[in-house]
């Protein structure tokens, strides 16, 4: 390589290889040309000492090698037309010290036929690229799991508004909510919303895990731990949910011995896993959301949850209500839920009768809607074994048959606390009896009922009722 191809004390020239296939050249920081390859040259029909010091756009007006000197990034594979000659190329700093101090260029010359088959593939990769994330976004938003949370009672709207609200941060949640509620639901709903849902969900159920293995099961150990150790050692669950989340479910039965280990990891976040020594803790970075059925508060005041730790979980809580704080649900879970069993069991769907909802609504639901999902699919097989397809009371098994109240005294038609269809039911009735009366005459209804004669008209014709046939 030549002295003269040195510039201010930094020469990039010896990044270069030369090559006869490519054309390469370089520059300074100042954008002069200080090497060219005989490719280079050839094309651009200069002899070397023409050019060696020239700034490159002089040379190459569309280069993008001062591009690349302001920003330090490489400008990869993009077409470029040398001295007339399609050509494939690559810009590349060269950074020394943490300066940029040159750029490098390569140049691969194309034929034609060559270019459009590279530009055409290209572009179908491109294509295919922005199909698959379209659908890669839909199917997310689909299955965003707060779609899957099913509810329109004021309270529970309010929480999943909440839950939708914090999924964007890295607060932890705490869930709380009677079994069957919906904790893990709404705990997949969070992490799917969230930044993290490219990330691991890991689910830690605590009250499935003996106490002696929980540490290992949460932080992992290292080799030769104890007898019975994986070689390698075994990736703990925080480590496993790093960059995602982690979803300590039934939390209040974690041993107070493991809640003081926990405390240290949400505080510190890092973990230690058994056997290592204290200088191999790992920093973990999890967004942490806990779940439980129990009173975590009473807990702390028995003595039986640290107080320390549930202030550290109970950054945000959503509490969940109890299915029977909101019947009025009843009838739409309950349709959503035969459609999800009916769509597992490849059925044709079933239809629930009016009278069954009716008693799924006089029901307490300890078990909340897994005890309703539960009921649902045993209504669903036993009226498949009778041959029909319409789930009807007797279906619903003896302990909500028994629930079952006689119907409202005022509405002996009416088979819903729907109020809006228990007036109409009513109004209609109503009508019926006092055209009846009057012997169709409707100047006389209208005056008993205390309407106007047109809205007597409109209500006939609303419940469908004769205009004649009442003596
Ligand atoms: N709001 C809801 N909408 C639809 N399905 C629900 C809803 N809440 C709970 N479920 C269903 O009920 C069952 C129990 O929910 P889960 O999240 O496991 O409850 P938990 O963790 O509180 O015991 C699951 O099959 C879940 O899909
Ligand atoms: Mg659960």
């Amino acid at each position: 390589m030549k002295g003269d191809q040195t510039l201010n004390g930094n020469c990039v020239v010896p990044y270069v290889v030369d090559d006869p296939n490519i054309a390469i050249m370089a520059v300074d920081s100042k954008s002069r040309l200080v090497y060219a390859n005989g490719t280079y040259l050839r094309v651009m029909g200069f002899k070397r000492e023409e050019i060696i010091g020239r700034h490159i756009e002089d040379i190459v007006p569309m280069t993008k090698t001062t591009q690349v000197l302001k920003t330090g990034k490489a400008e990869k594979a993009y077409f470029i037309p040398l001295n007339g000659q399609n050509t494939i190329a690559t810009c590349h700093p060269v950074i020394k010290e943490g300066n940029i101090i040159g750029v490098i260029g390569r140049s691969l010359f194309l034929d034609m036929d060559d270019a459009h088959l590279v530009t055409a593939m290209v572009n179908k990769l491109d294509d295919d690229v922005r199909s698959f994330r379209e659908r890669e976004k839909h199917i997310e938003q689909k299955n965003n799991g707060f779609s899957r949370l099913i509810g329109q009672n004021i309270s529970f709207k309010k929480i999943k508004k909440l839950a939708k609200a914090i999924s964007g941060t890295d607060s932890t949640v705490l869930l709380t909510g009677e079994t069957g509620t919906g904790k893990d639901l709404f705990a997949k709903a969070i992490h799917l919303s969230s930044p993290r849902r490219q990330g691991p969900f890991i689910r830690v159920n605590c009250a499935a895990i003996p106490e002696q293995l929980l540490e290992s099961e949460l932080f992992g150990y290292e080799e030769g731990t104890f007898t019975g150790a994986i070689k390698g050692g075994k990736k703990g669950k925080f480590e496993m949910a790093d960059h995602g989340t982690i979803f300590l479910d039934e939390i209040g039965e974690m041993p107070l011995s493991m809640q003081a280990k926990l405390l240290v990891v949400l505080q510190e976040k890092e973990i230690e896993p058994l056997g290592s020594q204290s200088q191999r803790s790992k920093k973990i970075d999890v967004r942490i959301i806990a779940a439980t059925n129990q009173k975590l508060d009473e807990m702390v005041i028995e003595g039986r949850f640290r107080q320390d730790l549930y202030y550290r979980l109970n950054v945000i809580n959503i509490e969940i209500p109890a299915l029977r704080h909101r019947k009025s649900d009843i009838p739409m879970l309950a349709e959503s839920i035969v459609e999800k069993v009916c769509h597992r069991m490849e059925t044709v769907k079933y239809t629930i009768d009016s009278e069954v909802i009716r008693v799924l609504q006089n029901y307490d639901w300890p078990g909340n809607v897994r005890e309703l999902e539960n009921v649902l699919e045993r209504a669903i097989i036993r009226a498949a074994m009778e041959g029909s397809t319409s789930i009807q009371v007797e279906h619903t098994g003896e302990l909500l048959r028994k629930n079952v109240l006689p119907p409202l005294e005022l509405a002996p038609s009416c088979q819903t606390t729907d109020l809006k269809n228990y007036l109409q039911t009513h109004e209609k009735l109503m009508l019926e009896e006092v055209l009846h009366k009057t012997r169709g005459d409707k100047y006389l209804a209208s005056e008993m009922l205390n309407i106007h004669l047109s809205a007597l008209y409109k209500k006939m014709n609303k419940y469908g009722l004769p205009q004649k046939a009442y003596s």
